[in-house]
């Protein structure tokens, strides 16, 4: 491996909590920078496989062509690893149950083992602009691995009371690992997902109920205004279109907003690279 090849950004999604926007904002993220003419490989590391099933066109066209776990392999091996084709420049590496052998092993060589495998074993990685990993929720082998080969984290989060809990947790990872294993890393921030309610006020979207507006508070307050990436609506049209591997259309109302509030996110996270 050398430091002279150019390689990818690489971007990982984590929140220790489930069900907050992981996958949905890591399949909006790589649409939104395949409609800039950008190549993108995405990662699917979770068992569940949500961002393989939003790009449900990798199954249909070319099943099961590409094998998460090949990721975990011992990378001297020098086997070419496949990679699925959602379109010309989206291709995927399927996710698949099997990923939560990965989590469970104690091999300890597995969680270096991506970062190598994507290096050395990817044939043309060089030609991708990004990779977007997407992990499952909680800190096993999977998410170690991950944030070994990042550049960049984000985090999305839901407006409830273990909002900053889950963050905190995902901070006691993330510093070992920018100490000892990976220097580049950076947490680039979270984004607010799923608020029920958005209202503007002076020019800022926030959430109108009380009890989530002080949630939000308190995350600014903690983490800054630097860190919150953006605040997007609990909205049909994301979960309609993005699990269904399609940037958000529509012309009612709650569709451009939907869009608007995931490309400000977008374009915001871009600015972190
Ligand atoms: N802004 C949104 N508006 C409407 N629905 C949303 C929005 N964000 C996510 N969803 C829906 O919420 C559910 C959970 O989202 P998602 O799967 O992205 O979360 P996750 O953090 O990846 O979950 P897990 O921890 O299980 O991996 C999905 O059904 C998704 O379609
Ligand atoms: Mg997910």
């Amino acid at each position: 491996m050398s430091n002279q090849t150019p390689f990818p950004k690489v971007f990982a999604v984590s929140t220790p909590k489930g069900g907050v926007g992981k996958s949905t904002t890591c399949t909006g993220l790589g649409l939104y920078l395949g409609g800039l003419g950008k190549k993108v490989l995405f990662i699917d590391l979770d068992n569940i496989a949500s961002l393989t099933n939003n790009l449900q066109g990798a199954d249909v066209r070319h099943p099961h062509l590409s094998n998460v776990t090949d990721l975990f392999k011992d990378p001297e091996g020098g086997t070419p690893l496949s990679v699925s084709v959602i379109s010309d420049n989206i291709h995927l590496i399927q996710g698949d149950s099997s990923v939560s052998d990965i989590n469970r092993s104690n091999d300890l060589t597995i969680v270096t083992a991506l970062k190598d495998n994507l290096h050395m074993n990817v044939p043309g990685i060089e030609t991708y602009d990004f990779i977007l990993i997407d992990t499952p929720a909680g800190n096993g082998n999977t998410l170690l691995a991950s944030l070994i080969v990042a550049d960049l984290v984000y985090s999305p989060i839901d407006l409830d009371h273990n909002a900053i809990g889950s963050l905190t947790e995902l901070t006691k990872v993330l510093k070992p690992v920018k100490r000892a294993l990976n220097t580049k890393l950076q947490w680039a921030g979270f984004v607010i997902n799923r608020v029920q309610k958005l209202v503007s006020v002076l020019g800022r979207k926030v959430p109108e109920a009380l009890s989530d507006r002080a949630i939000y508070e308190s995350l600014v307050k903690e983490y800054g205004d630097v860190a919150l990436l953006g605040v997007i609506g609990l909205r049909n049209p994301i979960k309609t279109c993005i699990s269904n591997g399609m940037w958000i259309t529509g012309k009612d109302d709650s569709a451009q907003a939907a869009s608007n509030e995931f490309e400000q996110f977008c374009k915001k996270l871009l600015e972190k690279v």
